[in-house]
């Protein structure tokens, strides 16, 4: 017996020199500005038939290894990066079924703005647009926008849910069929039915209505990424899909019920919101190939235990330059990604914080994918009929033409012939489709 249908998405992180210095990325380093490789892989996994692809963003570079920003700009971590909704508009263009979900951070957008772009990608994409809702997490961001330091955890979240409820009235300020378009009569727009919203809350301010008019789907699509309480609350209130990196298969089922659970007592249908999860499949043409890829991922250099420990300070505001990398982990606390650091120090356990770095980084994502499509398919068959649902967050270190064509072009096919994932998309609209089952 197989699971029930379940839902794909890609997540990419950043518009940006991904996969400089691996096999098969191309010219990406003189040819990232156009975006190209990423519009071809928006191509892909429409062609794929992927719910959505959501771009992940930050805003700053980052400086969490030895208080200098060499190590990430040398590297090119997370560096060069550009704006999301530019990124998600082309790729709009560039496709005609698939969800197309930019990043945008409640410290750095005021709410209208938010519901603007994300409401005018609605109306350019035909209703394919999502919000992945994010608070920020580093204080580097906060300084962009003339912030000392960003609101602390808890705190940040009651800010999102208000921020969330203004973006929402705005695109709620046109009711349906504002849009009279009447010859006989000369009428475009039919007053009494748009709204001011007038709204001041503790946080934000807003008068609408929203200027750029009504949404396709309404409302787009809200995605929320929070894994603390906090987050997991926000995203039971608001959220239309939430992305999750659980480690382990009873860790993933455990936070899909608690959200679901969440929800039921928020008085939202459970089935409204899809919970998915990172994955980061390897991928080869036999199983011992792809093994043994993925063994080389726990085997490193001392500069690339700091690369990678310079990563993990970005998520969490540690900068573990300090740090002995031959001493146990010990105590850490971050106002960063919660889930994250705690995620790190269960792995840690009583390894050095080399062994930890290595453990945590060599295992992407929420479950080991590792194998020929075929044997990644039935990987992913199994822990999807233990979770219970709702499908998985790909996401590759390494995009490149070649290794999008993987999963595009080998792992997608074996999972349709198990009948796991759709072969055509039934609906027009984003959330239509992510509601299908
Ligand atoms: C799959 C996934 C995608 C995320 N994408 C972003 C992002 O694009 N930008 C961002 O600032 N944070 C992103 N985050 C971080 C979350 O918004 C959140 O800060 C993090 O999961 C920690 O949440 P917590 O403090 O509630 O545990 C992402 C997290 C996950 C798990």
């Amino acid at each position: 017996m197989s699971a029930a249908p379940f839902h794909l998405a890609w997540f990419l992180q950043g518009s940006s020199i991904q996969a400089w210095g691996e096999q098969w990325s191309g010219n990406i380093s003189e040819e990232w500005m156009s975006a190209e490789m990423f519009l071809d892989l928006a191509r892909s996994i429409e062609r794929a038939c992927f719910d959505y692809l959501l771009i992940e963003d930050s805003i700053y570079i980052g400086q969490n290894w030895q208080n200098s920003r060499d190590m990430f700009l040398r590297n090119g971590m997370s560096v060069p990066r550009q704006e999301p909704s530019v990124i998600a508009a082309l790729m709009a263009a560039a496709t005609s079924r698939l969800g197309i979900v930019p990043t945008l951070s409640t410290f750095a957008y005021h709410p209208y703005l938010t519901a603007r772009i994300v409401g005018t990608l609605d109306q350019v994409s035909g209703g394919r647009a999502g919000w992945n809702m994010v608070t920020g997490s580093s204080d580097y961001s906060g300084q962009n926008f003339g912030l000392d330091r960003l609101p602390e955890h808890d705190t940040r979240y009651e800010m999102a849910a208000e921020y969330i409820d203004v973006v929402t009235r705005l695109w709620d300020s046109w009711e349906p069929g504002a849009i009279v378009a009447d010859r006989k009569t000369g009428v475009l727009i039919d007053p009494a039915r748009v709204h001011t919203i007038d709204f001041k809350g503790e946080y934000y301010a807003s008068r609408g209505p929203l200027n750029s008019g009504p949404c396709p789907q309404g409302r787009p699509v809200i995605a929320q990424a929070g894994g603390s309480a906090k987050g997991r609350e926000t995203a039971a209130r608001y959220a239309d899909t939430v992305v999750a990196h659980p480690k382990g298969v009873q860790a993933m089922k455990d936070y899909r019920q608690d959200v679901r659970m969440r929800m039921r007592a928020a008085g939202r249908d459970p089935d409204s919101c899809k919970v998915l999860f990172m994955a980061t499949p390897v991928l080869a043409n036999t199983d011992e190939e792809a093994q043994a890829r993925a063994a080389q991922r726990g085997v490193a250099t001392t500069e690339e235990v700091h690369r990678r420990l310079a990563q993990m300070g970005w998520t969490t505001n540690i900068d573990f330059s300090g740090y002995d990398l031959d001493a146990p982990v010990g105590e850490l606390t971050t106002n960063g990604h919660q889930s994250s650091l705690a995620n790190f120090l269960k792995k840690a356990g009583g390894r050095t914080l080399r062994e930890a770095i290595l453990a945590y980084t060599s295992h992407g994502g929420s479950v080991d994918l590792v194998g020929t499509p075929e044997t990644v398919a039935a990987q992913m068959d199994e822990a999807m009929q233990e979770v219970g649902g709702d499908g998985f967050l790909l996401v590759l270190p390494n995009v490149s033409r070649k290794t999008v064509t993987e999963v595009t072009d080998g792992l997608v096919p074996a999972l349709q012939q198990r009948g796991l994932v759709r072969r055509a998309y039934a609906h027009k609209q984003f959330r239509d489709n992510l509601l299908e089952f």
